[in-house]
Formats: C-alpha cells, sequence, structure tokens
C-alpha cells in the first residue's frame, strides 16, 4: 500500500492555490507543509484514549473541549471507520488495531431501534471493517442492525421512521439524511440472502424520489407524513435555514444517498435525481469559489457566514461514485476541486491542536448554534472514503 504522504502529495497538489482564494480567515501559522500537516493529524488519532463512553464527535474550536460521545450518538461509527479507512490508506497495522477496539463499541447499537441512525452508527464501523476483514461477526452485527432497523419501517407511508422526538410537531418524520442508512439494508441483503432489508430500502427510497424534492431538484430536509393515511403532512426542516431553504449537508445526503440506491439497484430514476440534484449544487450561485459550502445555500447571512466542510465532503465522496457510473467530467473537477481545497492551511486542523480530527469548519447544527464552523467527525470520514474512491478510480 502506498503511504500517507504519497497520497497527500498526489491530492493535494492544487491546495495551496484554492487557498488563496478561499472567503476562509482563520490562517494557520503552522510552517508545516500541506502534507505533513495532514501526516500529522492521522497520527494524532492513534494517540486518543480508548473509551467507549467518549467516543469523538466535535471539538469547541474556542475552547479546545472534545465533545465525547457514547455509542447511542448518531455519530459513534464514524471514529472506528476513520481509523478502519486509515488503515486501507495507509497499511499501518496500528489503525487496525485500534479500529478493532472502537469498532466493538458499536456492536451494541444493532439492537437499538430509537432511531434510524443505526446505519450511520453500525455500517460506519463494522461496514469498514468488513472491507478489510471478512469476519463472521462483523457480517452478524450487520445484519442484525437491519433487521432493528426496518422495524421502523411503515408500510403505509412506505419510509423508515428518523426520528421519535418532537412528537408534538411532526407524526411520521422523515429527514433526507435517512438515505444514508439504506447502505445497511442492501449490503445485509447482500450477506445474508434475504431480500427483506433491500426491498424495505427500495420502498424508503421511492417514497423518498417522490415527496422529498423541489422542481429545483434541491431537498427538503424534512417531510412529516400522516401514518393513517400515509400522505404528506408537511414539508419542513429541522436544520435548514427554514423550510424553503438548501441546507448543504442534505443536499449532499441525498447524492450520496441516490448514487449508493443506485449502486445496488441500477434504477435508472434513482442516478437520475442524483445527477440533478448535484448540478443544482455545483452550479448554485451562492457556493464560493473553493467549493466549500455554506452551510445553508440560502442563509442571507451569506458571505458572512459559517462553511460546511462535512457538506463538502460526503459531496465529494458522492461525485467520485457518480463519475464512476456516468463518466461525466464535471463530477470528478467538481469533487477534485473541493478536495484539493480542503487540503490547505485553510482547512486542516492546526497541528498545535492535540485532537482526534482531521480539519475545522464544519456546522452541525446551526438553527440549534450547535457545533457552528468547528472540527466536526464525519467531515473526516467522507474526506477519506472520497481519497479511497478516488484512488480506486
Ligand atoms: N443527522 C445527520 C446530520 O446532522 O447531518
Amino acid at each position: 500500500m502506498k503511504n500517507v504522504s504519497f497520497i497527500s502529495l498526489v491530492l493535494g497538489f492544487a491546495s495551496l492555490a484554492t487557498a488563496c482564494k478561499s472567503g476562509i480567515n482563520s490562517q494557520t501559522k503552522n510552517p508545516l507543509s500541506v502534507n505533513n500537516l495532514l501526516d500529522t493529524r492521522y497520527k494524532m488519532l492513534l494517540d486518543y484514549p480508548v473509551d467507549s463512553m467518549s467516543m469523538p464527535r466535535s471539538m469547541n474550536i474556542k475552547t479546545n473541549e472534545i465533545r465525547k460521545v457514547p455509542s447511542k450518538d448518531w455519530t459513534s461509527g464514524f471514529f472506528a471507520g476513520n481509523l478502519w479507512q486509515l488503515y486501507r490508506l495507509t497499511g499501518d497495522s496500528k489503525f487496525k488495531e485500534q479500529a478493532e477496539k472502537w469498532t466493538a463499541f458499536s456492536r451494541k447499537e444493532s439492537y437499538n431501534k430509537n432511531s434510524h441512525d443505526i446505519g450511520f452508527k453500525v455500517f460506519c464501523s463494522f461496514g469498514e471493517a468488513l472491507k478489510v476483514e471478512n469476519k463472521k461477526e462483523y457480517e452478524a452485527v450487520i445484519i442484525k442492525g437491519a433487521e432493528t432497523l426496518c422495524k421502523r419501517f411503515d408500510p403505509k407511508v412506505g419510509s423508515i421512521r428518523s426520528w421519535d422526538f418532537n412528537k408534538e410537531i411532526w407524526d411520521y418524520p422523515v429527514i433526507i439524511d435517512n438515505m444514508m442508512n439504506l447502505e445497511l439494508l442492501f449490503e445485509a441483503s447482500k450477506l445474508s440472502g434475504n431480500p427483506k432489508y433491500r426491498n424495505t430500502a427500495i420502498q424508503h427510497a421511492n417514497t423518498t424520489l417522490k415527496n422529498q424534492f423541489r422542481e429545483d431538484n434541491s431537498c427538503y430536509h424534512v417531510i412529516d407524513y400522516d401514518p393513517v393515511s400515509g400522505k404528506v403532512r408537511k414539508k419542513t426542516t429541522l436544520q435548514g435555514y427554514n423550510d424553503d431553504s438548501v441546507w448543504a449537508r442534505g443536499q449532499a445526503w441525498a447524492v450520496y444517498g441516490f448514487t449508493m440506491a443506485y449502486r445496488y439497484t441500477k434504477d435508472e430514476a434513482f442516478i437520475k435525481q442524483a445527477e440533478a440534484t448535484a448540478l443544482f449544487f455545483m452550479a448554485n450561485k451562492n457556493l464560493p469559489e473553493d467549493g466549500i459550502p455554506y452551510w445553508d445555500l440560502k442563509d442571507p447571512s451569506i458571505p458572512n457566514s459559517a462553511r460546511d466542510v462535512s457538506a463538502a465532503m460526503v459531496m465529494a465522496s458522492a461525485l467520485y461514485e457518480l463519475y464512476g457510473y456516468t463518466k461525466k467530467d464535471n463530477y470528478l473537477a467538481f469533487a477534485d476541486k473541493m478536495m484539493n481545497s480542503v487540503q490547505s492551511k485553510n482547512y486542516i486542523l492546526d497541528s498545535n491542536i492535540k485532537a482526534p480530527f482531521l480539519f475545522d469548519h464544519s456546522t452541525g447544527n446551526w438553527p440549534k448554534q450547535d457545533e457552528i464552523d468547528e472540527p466536526i467527525i464525519y467531515a473526516d470520514y467522507y474526506f477519506l472514503e472520497a481519497l479511497l474512491r478516488k484512488k480506486a478510480l
């Protein structure tokens, strides 16, 4: 396997040029080269103490305090996933040793039916483990997780229910992010031979396709259904600027989710939607020149608004896969642009900050003023996945 420095070199060559054009202000004073900066950050993941209750989620950039979560948090699978992906990128067995320990903490989430996030928690950890080692115990966790996730499916609505909170506001909320959990279902059917999981995923994707998109191919964050009639009650948001805005990460989940659903089904309607939403995003007039979006493309404060590196990395990873199916160069070029932009001193977390994160400038939940313009674990996860996908192309 190639080492990290070489990969950083190949994929980071244009980043300095892009950095000069960025609107991001927090220039680091770090004198290390971009390649060394990333290598330094990779190594810090190994130094983070193993503890099942302290899965790293994000970091308050003002206090340097790391937000640590237990396995029930939706982000809990990403750290293990990052370690597995770094093992695949570097071949360094230290990443694998740590990955095995962190992955074990997510096992019990395959039984947790309290939210739709089983896919994120179980597939980003055990799914990544399975790409490295063909172990029956990893397969069993994925199949159990799929079984649990299917309990949240209502045939009348034709969707998996996303959340159980805010019951006084919503009857049956389904969020665009939920598309990401379908990969667990598709893969579980392949592993078990049981078509139930795959059929559930297809029904969910078809309902989402029908109701979640606008005329311009941007998507709503939340669709609330009437579970009695199965009809749409409300098209709304929780994490966007308002109901009619364009929450950046939501667009990325949509492109990723429908490209992935196409991978398993070859349903042309799915890839058509993925392409339409990708094109909407790529042509948006509020997208900064370096391609790293503001957290919501309709935030009236733009250009004085927070960026979201996580949205960019989810989109970059999705666009590499979309390019693989379509061979349309605009997807490849756009993904490369975003990847080059983040591999710069503008976005890589300063090497003086000791924390298990790679990038600064993601935004988690702006309406709640939670995790604004700071390092968030899933930005790193989709960056590493995008590196691997680019390498595979
Ligand atoms: N629920 C996943 C997200 O915040 O994007």
